[in-house]
């Protein structure tokens, strides 16, 4: 579709993601809780699950997802003196009070002149910082800002979340005329006070009322659907793609059906079928998971006439339980693909190891061991990633360490 080349506009630039080089497949799961493995590969719709290492966090995965965005050789550089604002969307923040955002500009050698802040509102942070990033380019048009959403999603050993449990960082920069995705102003954005999911601070794993969580969770996609189509006077068929949240991948069969069912619209499956294929690798990603159902929909995108998105509607929804939801849209940029990083990219989900069960029990116990107050202040760290960009090397008092591998 023709876009209006005069218009200035605002959204997503550059996008990649990081994820670390160890998974358990749902199937050794399965097997060892004693439940039947069709339940996580299709009632749930995850193959994998990605699982943090003792040497990673959120803000070695954080910085090694904006250290790819960065130094990506086949578009031109971006300028990190333009850089001047910080974003860390988390739900697994390591500090009530010092912002994640400061240990990654350092990693990340960003110029001093810079705002670094840490924001929270469960997985619709990331959204949140789309939004507060849009704001800043309007009234600075020649600013970069780096959002870096980054999670460790963890419900305990044997709990009825643990086959959706995942990790992983998303970097984005936000930009005025960006070069994938230009975001609409509009939105239609709810919050409603539901104990559908939450964490004291006190506690290293989330609690939550998956029933409850998943109905919430339509409910606000029902609720800010109406209010965005209402501002709008858009219908479903003004949207060519659908861009979910995904605690798990069905739950977009779910959501687009509710929504079909709630509109009298029919059900094509090309319209959201596509962008789940990142979250069945990975597992929940939490504040980075709508974007990289985003990025999951791009990098599948092989230029054929059924897949071509460049001038296309692309409709977002973002939920964060406790509870915020937002529904959004926008336009994808003619000439996004040489921004996408495809081989770094495909190289992150195949270049992985499975952990045997061990192994992954073990991985799980050590982060509640390195975030517990007895034990967590001081301690030395093995180190087991082989390519990580960034590794946590040892805890001094209370002082994470960290060095470039
Ligand atoms: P559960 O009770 O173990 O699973 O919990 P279930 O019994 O609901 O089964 C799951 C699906 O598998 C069902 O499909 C079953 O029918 C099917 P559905 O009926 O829903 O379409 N199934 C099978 N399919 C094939 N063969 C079989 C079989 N057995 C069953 N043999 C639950 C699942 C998701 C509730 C749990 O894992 C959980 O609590 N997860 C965490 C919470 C969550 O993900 N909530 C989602 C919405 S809230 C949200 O997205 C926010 C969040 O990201 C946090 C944030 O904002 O920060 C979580």
């Amino acid at each position: 579709m023709p876009q209006n080349q005069n218009k200035v506009t605002y959204g997503i630039d550059r996008m990649a993601f990081y994820i670390p080089e160890f998974y358990v497949p749902m199937t050794d799961l399965a097997q060892a809780r004693g439940v039947d493995p069709d339940k996580y590969l299709g009632g749930l719709g995850q193959e994998n699950m990605a699982v943090l290492p003792p040497d990673q966090d959120i803000i070695t995965m954080g910085a090694s997802a904006a250290e790819a965005l960065l130094t990506d050789d086949n578009a031109s550089p971006i300028d990190r003196r333009s850089i001047d604002l910080v974003i860390v969307a988390t739900e697994s923040g390591l500090d009530a009070s010092k912002a994640g955002a400061i240990p990654i500009h350092g990693l990340l050698n960003l110029a001093p002149n810079c705002r670094t802040i840490e924001i929270k509102q469960a997985c619709y942070s990331s959204t949140a910082s789309v939004r507060l990033a849009m704001a800043h380019v309007m009234q600075h048009p020649s600013s970069t800002v780096l959002i870096i959403a980054t999670d460790n999603a963890r419900y305990g050993l044997n709990a009825p979340g643990e086959a959706t449990q995942g990790c992983g960082a998303l970097a984005m920069t936000v930009t005025q005329n960006p070069s994938i995705l230009a975001i609409d102003p509009e939105a239609g954005y709810l919050t409603k006070d539901v104990m559908d999911f939450w964490r004291p601070s006190y506690l290293d794993e989330a609690i939550v009322d998956g029933k409850y969580s998943a109905r919430m969770y339509l409910t606000g996609l029902i609720n800010t659907w109406g209010q965005y189509s209402g501002i709008t006077n858009k219908t479903i068929d003004d949207i060519d793609r659908f861009v979910f949240h995904l605690p798990f991948s069905t739950m977009a069969d779910k959501a687009y059906r509710r929504l079909c069912q709630h509109t009298d619209h029919p059900e094509d499956p090309a319209e959201y079928v596509a962008g789940k294929q990142l979250n069945q690798q990975i597992g929940n990603s939490y504040t980075a998971s709508l974007y990289l159902s985003m990025l999951s929909l791009l990098l599948a995108d092989d230029g054929s006439a059924n897949n071509e998105l460049t001038g296309h509607t692309l409709g977002f929804y973002a939920y964060g339980s406790g509870s915020v939801a937002e529904f959004f849209t926008g336009t994808v940029i003619d000439g996004h693909k040489k921004y996408l990083l495809p081989d770094y990219h495909h190289n992150q989900l195949t270049q992985r190891q499975a952990l045997s069960f061990d192994q992954y029990e073990d991985y799980y116990r050590f982060q509640s061991k390195i975030m517990s107050r007895d034990q967590g202040g001081n301690i030395s760290i093995p180190t087991v990633s082989q390519s990580a960009p960034f590794v946590l090397t040892r805890i001094s008092d209370h002082i994470r360490q960290y060095a470039r591998s």
